[in-house]
């Protein structure tokens, strides 16, 4: 795994991306970088490749769902049937592409992990799990969703019980919504479970 060598990176793509993103989500990312800083130093992980990987995350969540689903299109990219539905969790694949074309995020850690922020991925790191919880437990999202608290509770003990917990509150609201789950989020909570030693189940 490589290392982010300059500590200051994320200030230096904050400032960049200020041009072109919405001050109201630049705000949701300032608060996820200031936790996944948090919890990266909590579990001794790399921070600054951390906060990167936050800095970056919705670089394009504000880009309309038509026009992601444009730019997905453009680049021949197989998009699953859900996520079509859905366009708006393509914002990660296309912010992912964007961040190496037009902002010189190379590092593949911090590109895969912001690829994937919706619905994580089983060869997550912990450091893309930080982002990832830090991500969906944005104070303004508890306050909408209660049930995150317990979330991120369980994130200063391990982020992979908190992100099952998150996937497990996720897949609640799919059945009762009667909606689809994303196959990759089926994906990532076997993944965790099978890790947390909670694979087992009835034949
Ligand atoms: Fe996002
Ligand atoms: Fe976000």
């Amino acid at each position: 795994m490589t290392k982010i060598d300059t500590p200051s990176a994320d200030l230096a793509l904050r400032e960049r991306m200020a041009a072109e993103v919405p001050a109201k989500m630049l705000k949701h990312i300032d608060r996820v970088v200031k936790l996944t800083d948090r919890l990266a130093r909590r579990h001794h992980l790399d921070v600054a490749k951390a906060r990167l990987m936050a800095q970056g995350h919705d670089l394009v969540r504000a880009v309309e769902p038509a026009e992601l689903l444009r730019r997905a299109e453009a680049r021949g990219m197989a998009i699953d049937p859900v996520d079509r539905g859905s366009p708006v969790v393509l914002h990660g694949p296309i912010g992912a592409l964007e961040l190496a074309e037009r902002f010189d995020v190379t590092d593949e850690d911090v590109r895969f992990a912001i690829w994937w922020h919706t619905p994580g991925h089983p060869d997550y790191t912990p450091e893309a799990w930080a982002m990832f919880i830090a991500d969906k437990v944005d104070p303004h999202k508890v306050k909408r969703w209660p049930a995150l608290a317990e979330v991120r509770e369980l994130a200063d003990r391990s982020l992979e019980e908190a992100a099952v917990k998150y996937l497990d509150l996720r897949l609640q609201e799919s059945i009762e919504r009667g909606t689809p789950v994303q196959p990759m989020a089926t994906l990532t909570r076997n993944a965790l479970l099978r890790r947390l030693g909670r694979a087992g189940g009835e034949a």
